[in-house]
């Protein structure tokens, strides 16, 4: 990927750059990407979900509101005061950057005591920051680029000093004039001796803070570095300050599903001919792993039945791989009871009936005559059960002409509660792609609505698919 240089850019560019950050109350960097942003929306080749196209709302300093490019990986600025603890917050740098967190240092000249910019340029694979009056970093303003063009400002350590500075609203260095001109969450993790936490002036001050909405990781209680002192005032260990700011960064997602047991089929089936040779199709398996990935996100205790694919298992979901229809049809049985079925793997219609045991050979008689039978129609099976049947059942219609009319009859012949209908011709690229174009049949009694969705990726299809499961779980508790 190639990066952008603002500094480089013609001055005309520039002033207007600045003109319209400033308006907005964004970073330069920020405010580019935004106009990048607008420049591609609507655009079909780019069409995206709402989600990924989130703006900076009215309330930045939510933890919910992310930067433009809300896709991309969570971003941290760490600014590191001047204590003993500092030498924490070099780990705390890999702590984060494990968790794929984005990380920026800004040194206070104190913090330089205890630890050097190098190490933490280092360990960031960022440049570090350090100085306010930085010919390189400010002629955009970097202190507000560095307060803004992130998620979150975690100080760590956050000393008595920087706390007072803080709370006073100074802003005579780097990190002070980062957290005034902050619209991020701020989350600080402070370390001091015992008797400076305890003495009134930063009791006033992280008082003052925490009605700021400053949060605060910390301190614990423990031994000091200074020999024999111990109390109230250790700084957070690493790993607690990441836990603390990933909860920021990454807020636990509403489980709409949970509690509910979900059944998945996907892939192609491989019906044998003979030990070597198969029947199969050309089904990849996305779709359905991403409805699995999707209903787990979603809180659900998924099981996913997959034919023979080239995915790695979804995190957290129960996989079963078969082979054959037969095999599939098994499994599902075995897996019954659950809430919700659904029936996306591309099962063969037709398996070999007289399956060799040895591989066939040429013989001079011709081609050995191949009788094909039915399989079992899976979805029509588990549609039709009268005890064990799903509360809901969703079947899939992959057809390359008629699609609508044929997914309606396809909804009444298998008894199926919805389909998803996907036209699957070579030219729609969906078989095996990563995109899809469906439309969502439902069915109440004899009345049936389609609902036709604009082209996703198949994760957003599986998303948008399992918003409406939840929709429907909730007016028709099973
Ligand atoms: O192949 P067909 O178009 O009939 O597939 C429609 C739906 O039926 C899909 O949801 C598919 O998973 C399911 N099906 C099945 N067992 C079969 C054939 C199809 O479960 N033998």
């Amino acid at each position: 990927m190639a990066s952008l240089t603002i500094r480089k850019l013609d001055e005309t560019i520039k002033a207007y750059l600045r003109l319209r950050s400033a308006k907005n109350g964004r970073s330069v960097e920020e405010e580019v990407r935004v106009i990048l942003g607008e420049l591609i929306q609507g655009r079909p080749e780019f069409t995206a979900a709402p989600s990924q196209a989130v703006l900076p709302s009215a309330d930045p300093r939510s933890p919910t509101v992310r930067r433009a490019d809300a896709t991309a990986q969570p971003r941290v600025t760490l600014i590191i005061g001047g204590g003993i603890a500092a030498y924490k917050a070099l780990d705390l740098i890999r702590r984060l950057k494990e968790r794929h967190i984005h990380v920026r240092c800004v040194l206070t000249k104190a913090a330089q005591q205890f630890v050097t910019p190098l190490a933490a340029s280092a360990l960031s694979n960022e440049r570090c920051y350090t100085d306010l009056f930085d010919p390189e970093s400010e002629f955009d303003a970097g202190h507000i680029r560095l307060a803004r063009d992130c998620d979150l400002i975690v100080v760590a350590p956050a000393t008595a000093d920087l706390m007072a500075k803080m709370a006073q609203g100074h802003a005579d260095d780097l990190a002070s004039a980062i957290l005034l001109a902050a619209n991020r969450p701020i989350l600080l993790a402070p370390a001091m001796n015992p008797l400076m936490w305890n003495n009134a002036a930063t009791r006033r001050n992280a008082a003052t803070l925490e009605r700021d909405g400053v949060a605060m990781v910390g301190p614990n209680a423990g031994e000091m570095a200074e020999a024999g002192e111990a109390g109230v005032g250790r700084m957070a260990e690493a790993l607690e300050i990441a836990s603390a700011a990933e909860r920021f960064l990454r807020p636990p997602q509403p489980r709409p599903l949970a509690g509910k047991r979900v059944l998945i089929t996907a892939g192609p089936t491989h019906e044998p001919i003979d030990p070597v040779r198969y029947i199969a199709n050309r089904s990849s398996g996305k779709q359905g792993f991403a409805i699995a990935a999707a209903a787990q996100a979603a809180g659900a205790e998924v099981t996913l039945i997959s034919g023979p694919v080239e995915l790695s298992d979804p995190a957290g979901v129960l996989v079963k791989h078969v082979e054959s229809a037969r095999e599939m049809l098994h499994r599902v049985e075995v897996a019954l009871p659950v809430d919700i079925a659904i029936f996306a793997a591309a099962v063969a219609d037709w398996r070999v009936a007289n399956e060799g045991e040895q591989k066939l050979k040429k013989t001079a008689a011709g081609m050995p005559p191949l009788q094909l039978v039915e399989n079992p129609d899976i979805l029509a099976t588990i549609s039709k059960l009268q005890d064990k049947r799903p509360g809901l059942v969703i079947g899939f219609a992959a057809e390359t002409e008629n699609l609508i009319d044929n997914a309606k009859a396809k909804l009444a012949r298998k008894g199926c509660d919805w389909i998803v209908a996907n036209d699957v011709s070579p030219a729609t690229g969906i078989m095996g792609g990563d995109r899809n174009t469906v439309h969502l049949l439902t069915r109440d009694g004899a009345e049936i609505s389609v609902d036709s969705w604009p082209a996703m990726t198949k994760e957003q299809v599986a998303a948008a698919l399992v918003a409406r499961i939840a929709t429907a779980a909730v007016e028709k508790p099973s």
